[in-house]
C-alpha cells in the first residue's frame, strides 16, 4: 500500500486520533513562526490541524499528497489567506526562495526520503528564512528495537520510525539548527527550529 492510498483511509480519523495528543506540542512548535507578512509552506498539511493557531498575517500555501486530507484542511482556514496544493513534499512544485518559512509538522519522519524532503525546503526557503520541525526521530546509535522492527510495515502505512535527524540534517547543510526540545514520547517527538543559512 503506498502513503497516499494508506492515507486516504486514515484521513477520516486522523483528528480523533492525533488532534488532541499533539496540541500542546504543535502550539508550541508554531509559536516560533515569524508573526510579520510573507509566505509560509505548510508541507504535508494533512487535515490543518495546525492552521487554528498561525499568526494571522503571513499568505499560507499548504501541500498534501492527499486529496482526501487536503479537503479537510480547507474549513479550518478560516479568515487566514490559504491555498493549498497537491503534490510531493519531496519533488516541492515551488522557485527557488518561494517561502520566507516552512512548517514541516509530522511530514519528515513520513516521507520515504526525508533528506530528499529536506534538501527540497532548503530550496523553496529564502536565505534567513526559517523552518520548524515537529516529528518522531531516533538519535544517532539509540537501539529502539520494538520502533525499528515495527519500521517496515509502519513506514508503508504511516510514518517511518527509524528516521534519525542528525543525519538527515546532515546531507542538507543550507540549514543551520537554531534549537531543539523534546515534546512528546520522553523525548521521542521533537520541536526543531531550523535558520536557512
Ligand atoms: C502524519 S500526517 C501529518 C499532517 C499534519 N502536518 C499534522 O501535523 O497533523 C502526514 C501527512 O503527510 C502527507 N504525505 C505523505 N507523504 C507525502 C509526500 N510525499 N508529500 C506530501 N505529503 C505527504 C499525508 O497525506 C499526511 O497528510
Amino acid at each position: 500500500m503506498s502513503l497516499k492510498a494508506s492515507y486516504s483511509v486514515i484521513a477520516p480519523f486522523y483528528d480523533a486520533a492525533v488532534e488532541r495528543a499533539t496540541r500542546a506540542a504543535r502550539q508550541r512548535s508554531l509559536a516560533a513562526l515569524p508573526g510579520e507578512a510573507g509566505r509560509v509552506l505548510l508541507a504535508g498539511v494533512g487535515t490543518g490541524l495546525d492552521l487554528p493557531y498561525l499568526p494571522p498575517a503571513p499568505r499560507y500555501v499548504g501541500l498534501d499528497l492527499n486529496r482526501p486530507m487536503l479537503r479537510r484542511a480547507l474549513p479550518r482556514a478560516g479568515n487566514l489567506d490559504f491555498a493549498s496544493v497537491q503534490g510531493d513534499a519531496q519533488h516541492l512544485p515551488f522557485t527557488e526562495a518561494a517561502f520566507d518559512a516552512a512548517v514541516l509538522h509530522l511530514i519528515l519522519a513520513v516521507v520515504p526520503q526525508p533528506d530528499r524532503c529536506l534538501g527540497e525546503i532548503a530550496r523553496v526557503v529564502r536565505p534567513g528564512g526559517t523552518v520548524i520541525v515537529f516529528d518522531k526521530f531516533l538519535r544517532r546509535g539509540q537501539p529502539a528495537l520494538l520502533r525499528r522492527l515495527a519500521n517496515p510495515l509502519a513506514r508503508r502505512v504511516a510514518s517511518r520510525l527509524d528516521v534519525v535527524f542528525e543525519d538527515v540534517l546532515a546531507t542538507v547543510p543550507q540549514f543551520a539548527r537554531e534549537d531543539d526540545q523534546p515534546a512528546l514520547g520522553g523525548g521521542w517527538f521533537r520541536l526543531i527550529r531550523l535558520r536557512r543559512r
